[in-house]
């Protein structure tokens, strides 16, 4: 049977994304299962790897994107003992989710509860997990403390005031003008970053302590942004950096992102010259390694608010394999508020649909999904 994935051939602009037939779909080999991927994820991390600036992943070329799908196990194979044919799952797979197929490690694999939707469950692995660390495993908060979100209207951004208002965290958020209702709709405070000098309004708002700030920053934006959240910080306070969205764009060099990185480390050893302030860089991926237990627990109680209505992701389009390149387009121009699904069965579904339609048939349509 064929099937068909998005590939990568060269590093550029989303015209590099295209799509491939295959004659036939891959066996599992050892300690991997097949999963039928009913829901991809996309976002900023998956532009910057297309454009081969993203530090942990440079090929080999070519590749298929995708840094988080959704599926259902199809296939298992040889010393596979820890899941089941049928089960649903999600991966952080950091490549290979943008296909109707794909062939995954077992361990790495989190079940996701029968009955989400598998759109909204595939919000989870990248974009929630990374805030819920940030928040929950990084800085530790008492309820009542209050944040800085750099990006807030982004995708990890609004899981981050998603879940700080779950926690019970009082939330500032940078964005674009044309996103402050979005961020104040979380009960944050929303500060348009490319208008006000963000620093001197965090300190204001947050003027009944002794020395003003925040008791913890989050930074995807990088490079010499650091300094900026660094100077939102409380007494005591915490800078989490965990992106170089500047250096991505190309808006700054490598060597600035360098620096960025080397001023978290500084700004840590040095605590002491800044009244406790300290700072961390984080990743995902590196926290999966060391801590993989950790990675299983936070997944699993995620699913568990997800389901219980207690998060709410925003999922802001639906779409299928073949709009992958129009979606990167968009993801690059900025500005989406939430995450674009990719729906790999969903052109399946559409042309069984039509058939039906034209022949009259009664083939089951859900079927394919
Ligand atoms: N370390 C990790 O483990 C990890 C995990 C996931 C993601 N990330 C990183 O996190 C970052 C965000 O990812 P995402 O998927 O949320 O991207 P996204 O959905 O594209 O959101 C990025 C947001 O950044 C905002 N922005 C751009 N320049 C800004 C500035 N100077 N100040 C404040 N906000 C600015 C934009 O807001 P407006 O449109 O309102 O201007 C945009 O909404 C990326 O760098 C990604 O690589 C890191």
């Amino acid at each position: 049977m064929s099937w068909r994935s998005i590939s990568i051939a060269r590093f550029g602009g989303p015209e590099v994304l295209q799509m491939v037939e295959h004659a036939t779909v891959p066996p599992p080999g050892p300690g991997a299962v097949r999963i039928k991927v009913l829901a991809a994820g996309t976002g900023f991390t998956d532009t910057f790897i297309r454009r081969g600036r993203y530090p942990d992943f440079k090929g080999p070329l070519p590749f298929t994107p995708g840094y988080e799908l959704v599926g259902v196990i199809e296939a298992i194979g040889p010393e596979v003992t820890e899941r089941q044919v049928g089960e649903l799952v999600a991966d952080l797979c950091v490549v290979g989710g943008y296909a109707q197929y794909a062939v995954r490690p077992a361990w790495m694999l989190v079940p996701v509860p029968d009955g989400l939707d598998p759109a909204v469950a595939v919000c989870i692995p990248l974009a929630y997990l990374t805030a819920f660390q940030m928040l929950t495993r990084v800085a530790t908060l008492r309820r009542g403390a209050t944040i800085l979100v750099n990006g807030a209207s982004g995708s990890v951004g609004t899981a981050f005031l998603d879940l700080a208002r779950h926690l019970g965290l009082k939330a500032i958020g940078t964005c674009s003008a044309e996103h402050t209702r979005l961020v104040e709709g979380y009960g944050a405070i929303a500060l348009d970053y490319r208008a006000v000098d963000f620093v001197a309004r965090v300190r204001q708002f947050s003027a009944e302590r002794p020395a003003g700030g925040v008791d913890a920053a989050f930074d995807a934006i990088g490079g010499a942004h650091f300094a900026l959240s660094f100077a939102c910080l409380a007494p005591g306070g915490l800078l989490v950096g965990y992106g170089s969205q500047s250096m991505a764009v190309g808006a700054e060099g490598m060597l600035s992102a360098a620096l960025g990185l080397a001023r978290l480390k500084l700004y840590s050893a040095l605590s002491f010259l800044f009244a406790g302030r300290r700072a961390a860089w984080f990743s995902i991926t590196d926290r999966r390694v060391v801590h993989p237990e950790q990675f299983r627990t936070d997944m699993a109680r995620l699913f568990a608010l997800l389901a219980a209505g207690a998060i709410h992701p925003v999922v802001v389009d639906r779409l299928p394999l073949s709009d992958a390149a129009a979606v990167h387009a968009r993801i690059d121009r900025g500005g989406l508020g939430g995450k674009i699904v990719l729906l790999p069965w969903a052109e399946a579904a559409s042309q069984c649909a039509r058939t039906k339609a034209s022949t009259g048939s009664l083939t089951d349509v859900s079927s394919v999904l």
